[in-house]
């Protein structure tokens, strides 16, 4: 594959399959170059959140006092790094696994700040996927490495993207990009689709509600989640280098990682700017920095 872009065929394969189904798998999107290049800054992140030593039930990612908190709160527009819970004894202050196995993710604005992420977020092949899919003005709001390490890689539950990052009108205007750093498999937590359900409405949001003076209520969601039978989810285990494109309303999963072998990614979301309007009251919002970041206008 060029880094000039895509072939024809690999478009066609796309936008047919993410029409179908509401995601589209290409693999070896990434070279193995970019991949290395991903992964030895990623490594590089680690390090750093690790000097920091901010071993606090704020920075553990899905606790509690960390959706709540500050740091999350105010993290749309910059990089800061979250802990694994299970990687993390806060109480004795120190981790319970090698360094660069202790993170859950980085967010939420390495496509903007960090230069590494930067070049792959605005590659042209990465602008042929949006133009395959109709995207006039792809704006991407926020991206993540999320780290899947042996035995402490939580789940993700059954969601819609566009509960985290919501635009109006939402039908074919919010898009991630998934691209896989590490083989994902069943037993290391690959992604599952219920294909077909982006013609599902929204179920719920994740807001931010309009008084803030208390911050124990500041992010909320809007309705209980949904239930899903596990007969309607269908496996997509990729290798390294892979993309998958994921519609903003198809619901998706992925599990724990109960194996021993890492499951890296680096994942952003786009809204089509020419078409629908980001919403005031997502949780993500800028704070500090302007990092929205349009790739083309046509
Ligand atoms: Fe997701």
């Amino acid at each position: 594959m060029s880094r000039a872009g895509l072939t024809r065929e690999v478009i066609s394969k796309l936008s047919k399959d993410f029409e179908q189904n509401g995601y589209a798998v290409i693999e070896s999107f990434l070279s193995t170059d970019e991949v290395t290049k991903l992964r030895d800054e990623s490594s590089r992140l680690i390090r750093e959140a690790n000097k920091e030593k901010h071993l606090d039930a704020k920075h553990v990612f899905g606790n509690e006092n960390n959706a709540r908190s500050d740091y999350f709160v105010t993290s749309g527009d910059k990089i800061r790094s979250f802990f694994e819970k299970q990687a993390v004894d806060l109480s004795g202050q120190k981790l319970l696994v090698p360094e660069d196995q202790s993170l859950a993710k980085i967010g939420h604005a390495l496509h903007c700040l960090n230069p590494t992420f930067k070049t792959v977020t605005t590659s042209p092949k990465v602008q042929d996927v949006f133009k395959a899919i109709g995207f006039g003005a792809p704006t991407v709001a926020q991206s993540m490495v999320i780290f899947k390490n042996p035995f402490v890689g939580g789940e993700y539950t059954p969601h819609q993207d566009a509960s985290f990052l919501c635009v109006e009108p939402l039908e074919k205007a919010l898009a991630g990009i998934w691209l896989a750093l590490d083989d994902a498999t069943e037993e290391n937590g690959c992604l599952e689709f219920i294909p077909g359900s982006q013609h599902w409405p929204l179920a719920r949001r994740f807001v931010r509600v309009k008084d803030e003076s208390d911050p124990e209520k500041l992010l909320q969601w809007t309705a209980p989640p949904k239930e899903f039978e596990a007969s309607q989810f269908v496996k997509v285990p990729v290798k390294r280098g892979a993309m998958v494109l994921i519609d903003g309303l198809v619901v998706h999963r992925s599990g724990a990682n109960k194996s021993e072998k890492a499951r890296w990614i680096y994942t952003f979301h786009a809204y089509d700017k020419s078409k629908a309007r980001y919403m005031p009251d997502n949780w993500l919002q800028m704070i500090d920095n302007e990092t929205f970041t349009t790739l083309y206008n046509c």
